[in-house]
């Protein structure tokens, strides 16, 4: 049984179910685990929280006399159970790479056809999409890592079918760890293949314009949405799944959204996984006329922009999909080690798996060594996000 409790009523023997605190920027980021001492207590103590979740067939009971400061309530409820145990085994990422890059190579190629085809008025053969999308939600079950990594691999220039791709790769990874079955991910994938096809019936002016766009720009540009539905309206056949993610990803659960202001539940899942999705990959590229910002501060914003935009919870699940430290991320220690992500840890997305590449104390390369965070006995943290062009750091060579 899941029980709201005070901090000050946590005892040892306890089982932590949730920390139920907004940004979970501290060392205890697995998401349930074992109080083992009063140290873990006043841990949690001393991050400010003052309730938290235990689970109580886990771990021990509150005394029969403190009653729990609600009954019995499920903090997600309305999402499913995150159930490592369940969870598909991972191929080592350097296991899946290589294949990873191939499919999305074949999926940049898939939607730049369906992107001329709907610029051009041609029909679009939306059946080629069925094996594209199936390699790549196979890819992603796998070891969404790789998917992940080889979608972040982007230029500027070709934003278009690159943002299409990569929000495709996020949905599908996102879909997983909402537990939506293969079929729905393989339809959320699609929906996110699709999601801005409408874009090709924009003047390139204005989907180029290398700064902000005018007021009659801006609501043309929002048309797109409309002109994706009427594309594929037309070609019948697509699944409603697909059709909420094309439909409803400019939608926001505050009602500030695009084209419907549709609000809160109005907002079909699919839509509403779309929408994060969106927002993130568009806040982590770059563009024209913003620079990419890294994946972990991208977090931050949509979790505290979650009781807004956001429906409450949502994107810490899709967090829990992508992790905060992406593979091919940059990182300083504390020590003044630079080091690359090789691996994340779903249960410590903090502590991920990394190789050492420079000392940024000495301005020296170092010869690369391995560096678990998550391994006990380790003390060492990341501190920052770092841009690899900035150390002339090469990231592919390590990865
Ligand atoms: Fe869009």
């Amino acid at each position: 049984m899941i029980k709201k409790i005070d901090v000050a009523a946590l005892r040892p023997g306890m089982f932590v179910h949730d920390l139920n605190c907004s940004w979970p920027q501290h060392s205890f980021l697995s998401y349930r685990f074992p109080i083992r001492s009063e140290r873990d207590i006043h841990r949690i103590a001393e991050l400010g929280i003052r309730e938290v979740y235990i689970d109580t067939e886990l771990g021990e009971d509150l005394a029969p006399s403190i009653a729990p400061l609600t009954d019995a309530a499920e903090p997600h409820a309305p999402w499913p159970e995150v159930d490592r145990a369940t969870s598909p085994v991972r191929l080592p990422l350097a296991a899946e790479l290589a294949k990873a890059k191939a499919i999305y190579r074949q999926a940049l190629a898939l939607v730049d056809s369906l992107m001329r085809s709907a610029r051009f008025g041609k029909q679009l053969e939306l059946h080629q999409m069925r094996p594209v999308v199936s390699a790549m939600v196979g890819s992603i079950l796998r070891n969404p890592d790789a998917m992940l990594h080889a979608a972040r691999l982007k230029q500027a220039d070709q934003y278009t079918f690159q943002h299409s791709v990569a929000t495709a790769t996020l949905l599908i990874a996102f879909g997983r760890e909402m537990k939506l079955d293969r079929e729905l991910m393989e339809q959320v994938g699609m929906g996110g293949l699709l999601h801005d096809i409408g874009k090709q019936k924009i003047p390139l002016k204005i989907l180029n314009k290398p700064a902000s766009l005018d007021a009659q720009e801006l609501a043309l540009m929002r048309r797109h949405v409309e002109f994706s539905c009427d594309l594929l309206d037309a070609s019948r056949g697509l699944s409603p799944a697909v059709l909420e993610v094309v439909a409803q990803h400019h939608e926001r659960f505050d009602g500030t959204g695009y084209p419907l202001q549709l609000r809160g539940e109005e907002i079909s899942v699919h839509g509403q996984l779309a929408a994060i999705v969106d927002v993130y990959d568009a806040i982590t590229s770059d563009r024209s006329y913003h620079p990419a910002k890294e994946p972990s501060a991208t977090m931050r914003q949509l979790l505290e922009s979650s009781n807004r935009q956001f429906a409450p919870d949502l994107p810490s699940y899709f967090i829990r999909a992508i992790g905060i430290y992406p593979v091919g991320s940059l990182v300083r220690l504390e020590s003044g080690v630079l080091a690359v992500v090789v691996e994340q840890s779903p249960d410590q997305l903090l502590r991920p798996r990394l190789t050492a590449v420079f000392d940024a104390l000495t301005g020296t390369r170092v010869t690369p060594f391995e560096i678990d965070l998550a391994k006990p006995g380790n003390s060492d943290r990341i501190v920052s996000v770092e841009n690899p062009d900035h150390w002339k750091i090469d990231i592919n060579r390590f990865v």
